[in-house]
């Protein structure tokens, strides 16, 4: 029925004008609302959902992410006033899993800090509250971190899967110059038509993020991604942006053997790569373009403080911890097991989440932080 409904509104704006971008086409797949995958009703992630992400395959993900959190406070020097800002919520989770941490482990990091819930869907609110309840006089739940409006603060503004579920423009390189991949219909079948690009500000940002393309190579330019990044870095007055996605450098991103870019569709845990079924009922996701973020983020006054693999990152800042705190557990041998087998898939290389996902740290009028992950593994 949603899916009907949401066909016949991509449609009528196909035909008022003739035809629109993919970056059009994804946003109402994704946010349209009440009928968008992210903005009707249903479970997305976990084992009733489409994927997984870090934070439900473990409470580990969000006890590191707090040890480096309050690292970053002190690196600061402990100010009574630390704002985190957690951008793309979902239900509240990861926010839960790092409060819990601070209070139980970081009392004073915990009583200077206040949360902000940035999630898209106004809905996922109701879910925040019930399962933060216990944090309620710590948080504070806001529209979107990009509102011009809202102040600057001082703090971390973080976030998990956000990036790679912004809309994108896809192009294609043609021995005649880089083509834009419209989305237009012949009849019900929706298909795509290659022109000139929609905006001189996509061949600027692939000058400016990425790499010479080769003919007969796609990619993708989120310029939604970077916008958002602007704007958040724009309230940034001190302290840190920590992004944790799967992606890439440029020269990875838009390396010639990816010859089809990095578009994927996910559907009850099943990837796809045909993002014109299931309208509104499959994740349309791209791998985000961390060389964007680092070189605007320069640009910006930022400071790359780190930037690898989710492995990497998480055994230096404190996963290690998590593995002894089960050993010294006094749990059965079998329940042992199957938990270190559990946090091991936060930092499975070669294809599993550790090396999939990057993290990347950057700083703003921080001098000198004292991080665990600038630390390295098992220090
Ligand atoms: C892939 S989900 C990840 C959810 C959660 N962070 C996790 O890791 O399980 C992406 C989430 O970001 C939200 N989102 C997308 N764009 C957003 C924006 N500009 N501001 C706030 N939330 C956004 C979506 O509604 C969705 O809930």
């Amino acid at each position: 029925m949603e899916q009907n409904q949401l066909n016949a509104i991509i449609r009528q704006r196909i035909d008022e004008n003739g035809r629109i971008t993919f970056a059009d086409y994804m946003t109402a797949c994704l946010y349209e609302p009440g009928l968008g995958y992210y903005t009707s009703p249903g479970r997305k992630v976990g084992v009733q959902g489409d994927f997984y992400t870090s934070i439900t395959v473990h409470a580990a993900f969000g006890r590191v992410i707090a040890r480096e959190l309050a690292a970053m406070w002190r690196s600061m020097g402990q100010p009574a006033d630390f704002t985190l800002m957690e951008v793309g919520a979902g239900h509240g989770r990861l926010a839960c899993d790092i409060l819990d941490f601070l209070q139980e482990r970081e009392p004073e990091c915990y009583a200077s800090s206040r949360l902000m819930l940035v999630e898209k869907e106004p809905s996922l609110v109701a879910a925040q509250q019930e399962l933060l309840a216990g944090h309620a006089a710590r948080l504070l739940w806001t529209g979107h971190a990009e509102t011009a409006q809202d102040s600057r603060f001082s703090g971390v503004i973080y976030s998990n899967e956000l990036l790679d579920a912004m809309p994108v423009h896809r192009v294609l390189m043609t021995p005649d110059g880089l083509k834009e991949i419209y989305v237009t219909r012949d009849g019900e079948q929706l298909k795509e038509q290659l022109d000139v690009p929609s905006t001189p500000v996509i061949g600027e940002y692939l000058a400016r993020y990425g790499m010479p393309l080769l003919p007969g190579q796609e990619a993708e330019v989120s310029l939604a991604a970077l916008s958002w990044f602007e704007a958040v870095a724009s309230r940034l007055q001190q302290g840190f942006i920590l992004t944790v996605d799967y992606g890439y450098p440029k020269e990875e991103l838009y390396a010639p053997q990816r010859k089809l870019g990095t578009l994927l569709c996910y559907h009850q845990h099943r990837v796809e790569d045909n993002p014109y079924q299931r309208l509104g009922e499959q994740d349309i996701t791209t791998h985000v373009n961390f060389s964007a973020l680092m070189e605007r983020g320069e640009e910006l006054g930022l400071t790359t403080v780190w930037f690898g693999e989710q492995c990497r990152f998480l055994l230096a800042a404190g996963m290690v911890n998590e593995f002894e705190a089960i050993e010294s557990s006094g749990l059965p041998e079998t329940e042992k097991l199957k938990r270190r087998l559990t946090l091991k898939r936060l930092i499975m290389p070669q294809g599993g989440m550790g090396d999939t996902f990057r993290v990347l740290v950057q700083s703003k009028g921080v001098k000198q932080p004292d991080l665990g992950c600038l630390r390295g593994i098992g220090a």
